[in-house]
């Protein structure tokens, strides 16, 4: 009783475990505690007949003569075969009917394609467009199908809090199945070693209610392929902040003048598209004279590519040039 007590607070005092944001880390949770207490009832028997056995059968100083033969047991050793067996069957059976439940999609599940590659997540909705993000937001409630590919070496997908991991491996599809059911945010790690940047492979998951979801989708869905999709863009990027562009109603001065952007292309030598795009990716590449280096942001090379693309033109057409 003393050592079950001991090996008890050990497993229940502590939080060993994150909290649980999905159906399925309840699920796998329970198989966790059900092996553990199995596993801790067993540890504080033989820790009791063991220290028991060296107080109770402790040899004096003198005694040099032998143990009494003893013969085997019938009936224990039958019990130790059968206990053990139906046992570990039981964790058997358990595992298999969590793993075939945590698998099921359901009606009507929400697809999204996990990109992984050194060292970054992103994450695409097929159902919006094709609409790519950085953050990973889901709606309470409904299960998620993530398709994992990825672009260069092993990476493993793990919301700690949804409970499961899923390896993304070049050359393959490998899914994972999740239905968050706690509004929150929760950190997406990589947890596959893989090269330098490993530690610093995250993101963020952002679990909504369905309401805020279906209008964040529909209004990046409309950001990256509706109408209006590249001025929307300039605006969330904060383009207009500093730059004038007649087509986005922007007046800004800090950076050149966006409607001129066809002379300036002119005079660095380069097709219009093409100098847009470096001129977003690698803004020092070029710089329009009379404006100083390392003003604009260099950060914009992260943007999603469709979504580059989409400002890209966008640009392309207001400025009035052609490709
Ligand atoms: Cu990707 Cu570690």
């Amino acid at each position: 009783m003393v050592a079950f007590a001991i090996v008890g607070a050990v497993a229940l005092v502590p939080h060993w475990l994150p909290p649980q944001a999905s159906e399925q880390a309840h699920r796998i949770d329970f198989v966790f505690w059900y092996v553990t207490a199995i596993c801790a009832a067993i540890f504080a028997i033989v820790a009791a007949v063991l220290i028991y056995s060296l107080i109770h059968f402790r040899a004096p100083p003198d005694d040099d003569t032998d143990g009494p033969p003893i013969h085997g047991h019938t009936g224990l050793e039958i019990a130790w075969t059968a206990v053990p067996f139906a046992l570990v069957t039981s964790m058997a059976i358990i595992s298999a009917i969590v793993l075939a439940r945590d698998d099921r999609l359901g009606k009507d599940p929400l697809n999204v394609d996990v990109i992984a590659q050194q060292f970054a997540w992103s994450f695409k909705y097929p159902d919006a467009h094709g609409m790519t993000s950085n953050v990973l937001r889901l709606p309470e409630g409904r299960t998620v199908r993530f398709n994992i590919r990825a672009l260069d070496v092993i990476h493993s997908f793990w919301v700690p809090e949804f409970g499961q991991k899923q390896d993304a491996v070049p050359g393959i599809v490998t899914h994972l199945t999740v239905t968050p059911n706690k509004v929150g945010v929760y950190p997406v790690v990589c947890t596959e070693l893989c090269g330098l940047g490993h530690s610093t492979m995250r993101s963020t998951v952002i679990v909504m209610s369905t309401k805020s979801f279906a209008k964040w989708l529909e209004s990046a869905g409309a950001a990256v392929s509706g109408p209006g999709a590249g001025k929307s863009l300039f605006s969330s990027n904060g383009c207009s902040s500093c730059h004038t562009l007649k087509a986005a109603g922007a007046t800004g001065t800090v950076g050149p003048d966006l409607d001129k952007l066809p002379t300036y292309a002119q005079q660095a030598g380069q097709p219009l598209e093409q100098f847009i795009r470096e001129s977003i990716v690698k803004p020092n590449a070029y710089v329009e004279k009379g404006y100083p280096p390392n003003v604009m942001p260099q950060t914009f090379a992260s943007l999603p590519p469709d979504q580059l693309s989409t400002l890209v033109q966008f640009l392309v057409s207001s400025s009035g040039g052609s490709k």
